[in-house]
């Protein structure tokens, strides 16, 4: 694993007679000889939250087989997940999502009893330049999934469930489970109004220690869709298609949108990784427009918490929003940035003020996004664990101390690395 090719680790024979009922069930156990109790494809596994993900459950979850597919764009990067690559129940495939063929043979060469689809072309400014690439991967990327889950399934015996035989050799059955990952971009814009929304509802008062509402409004999973940038409207695409075939076929399905994440391994082009970078090399920090746009922030670690808590526990056909009720104008956490980062840097404080630019607004640019998350709290109990001051401080420290990690993505390194394994 990680290597970029298939590889089959940890495998044992189990005796025949106790593994199923009909013989094409039992060629199959025979032919992969599996001791999981689960078998997972995560797409996007290389990717920002991919990563987290991935790591989560491979150490979370002996008894599961993760199989990490990804095609490694640009935003794959395969040392996001070096302390996990040799485990033993992790497997690495490099593939892209619309090649469907080799989807459907991934899922049944594994079993696959679970998807987690995270891959995604998804960087707004890129698919205001380039909208084609967006369509393919995250409407037609998605389909491709879909259809063969569908497939894959409905060929089982008894449809959408899956009975394999675990490491004590017990016969398990799990209800398979299609999750796609998606995003409050699909809900439009709020207006930004005088700050009198929710106070925060989390125990752990995780949001900010600066709690503040930007407007009355919230994105509730009632909201309808309005996606404004192809970007987001290749997201609406997709999470119409989910619900579709649930609607039609009955696949078990769950969509989950969440708002904007931040922690390690974030590729630099986005906002937060990006003006760290910037503001250590004392580079221009290109705000745009004035730098009054909202954005809801939560710990990227605390998404890979509920992306596991729905996984294993949400409504099939639900839809669960994931936020942090910590609203930030863009100014305002830049200059939270500057601070930490000179503070880390042991600077003096404001030394790098002077290097907001403003700059031509993005075209389309939402003005707020503001996640109501309470739907997860109440029925799942999920809360964020980390406060956005600690998260924030934990987040600068990490870029500032894996430059090398950043100088490596900056440069296009991995990706040459990339094109001589694979030769793409
Ligand atoms: P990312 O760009 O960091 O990673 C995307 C991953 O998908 C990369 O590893 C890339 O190689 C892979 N990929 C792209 N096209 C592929 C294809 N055709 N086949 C296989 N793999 C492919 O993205 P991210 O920020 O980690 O976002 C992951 C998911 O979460 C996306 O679906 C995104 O829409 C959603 N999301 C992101 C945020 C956020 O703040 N970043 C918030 C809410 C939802
Ligand atoms: O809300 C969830 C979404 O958050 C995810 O679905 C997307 O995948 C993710 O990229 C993110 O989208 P945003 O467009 O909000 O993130 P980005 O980091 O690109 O920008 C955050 C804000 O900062 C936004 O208002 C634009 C602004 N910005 C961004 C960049 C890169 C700047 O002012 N200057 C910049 O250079």
């Amino acid at each position: 694993a990680g290597g970029g090719h298939i590889e089959r680790k940890g495998h044992q024979a189990s005796s025949p007679e106790r593994l199923c009922h009909t013989v094409q069930k039992r060629n199959r156990i025979l032919r992969d000889m599996k001791h999981y109790s689960r078998a997972i494809v995560i797409t996007g596994g290389a990717g920002f939250i991919g990563s987290h993900v991935v790591r989560l459950f491979v150490n979370k979850y002996p008894d599961y087989h993760i199989i990490n597919i990804d095609k490694l764009t640009y935003a794959g990067n395969l040392a996001n997940l070096d302390d996990i690559k040799d485990k033993p129940n992790y497997t690495f495939l490099k593939a892209d999502i619309c090649d469907f063929e080799t989807i459907l043979q991934t899922l049944r060469r594994y079993d696959v009893d679970g998807i987690i689809h995270l891959a995604a072309e998804s960087h707004v400014d890129r698919s205001i330049k380039d909208p084609f690439t967006f369509a393919r991967t995250n409407v037609m990327g998605t389909l491709s999934m879909l259809q063969a889950a569908k497939i894959f399934w409905e060929s089982q015996k008894e449809q959408w469930k899956m009975s394999r035989v675990n490491a004590d050799g017990d016969e398990v059955c799990t209800e398979c489970r299609f999750y796609h990952i998606s995003t409050d971009e699909v809900y439009g814009a709020l207006e930004l109004t005088d700050p009198q929304g929710i106070e925060t509802p989390f125990s752990t008062k995780a949001s900010s220690a600066h709690h503040h509402t930007y407007g009355q409004e919230f994105f509730t999973e009632e909201t309808k869709y309005q996606p404004h940038s192809p970007y987001s409207a290749s997201k609406a695409s997709s999470d119409h298609f989910v619900r579709a075939f649930h609607d039609t076929y009955g696949m078990p399905t769950i969509v989950t949108n969440c708002s904007n994440n931040y922690g390690p391994y974030q590729f630099p082009e986005k906002l937060i990784p990006l003006f760290i970078n910037n503001i250590r090399h004392r580079k221009p920090l290109p705000v745009y427009g004035t730098g009054e746009n909202v954005r809801d922030w939560l710990y990227v670690e605390d998404h890979a918490r509920a992306i596991d808590l729905i996984f294993h526990k949400g409504k099939v056909a639900d839809t669960y929003n994931i936020g942090g009720f910590n609203e930030w104008k863009n100014i305002d956490i830049i200059k939270v940035l500057i601070a930490t980062t000179d503070r880390l840097l042991g600077r003096e404080e404001g030394a790098d003020n002077d290097l907001i630019t403003f700059v031509t607004d993005r075209k389309g640019h939402d003005m707020r996004y503001a996640i109501d998350s309470r739907k997860l709290q109440r029925e799942l109990g999920w809360e964020p664990s980390l406060q956005f001051e600690e998260g924030i401080e934990k987040t600068v420290k990490w870029y500032l101390e894996h430059q090398d990690w950043l100088d490596n993505v900056t440069s296009g390194d991995y990706q040459k690395y990339y094109e001589k394994m694979y030769g793409v």
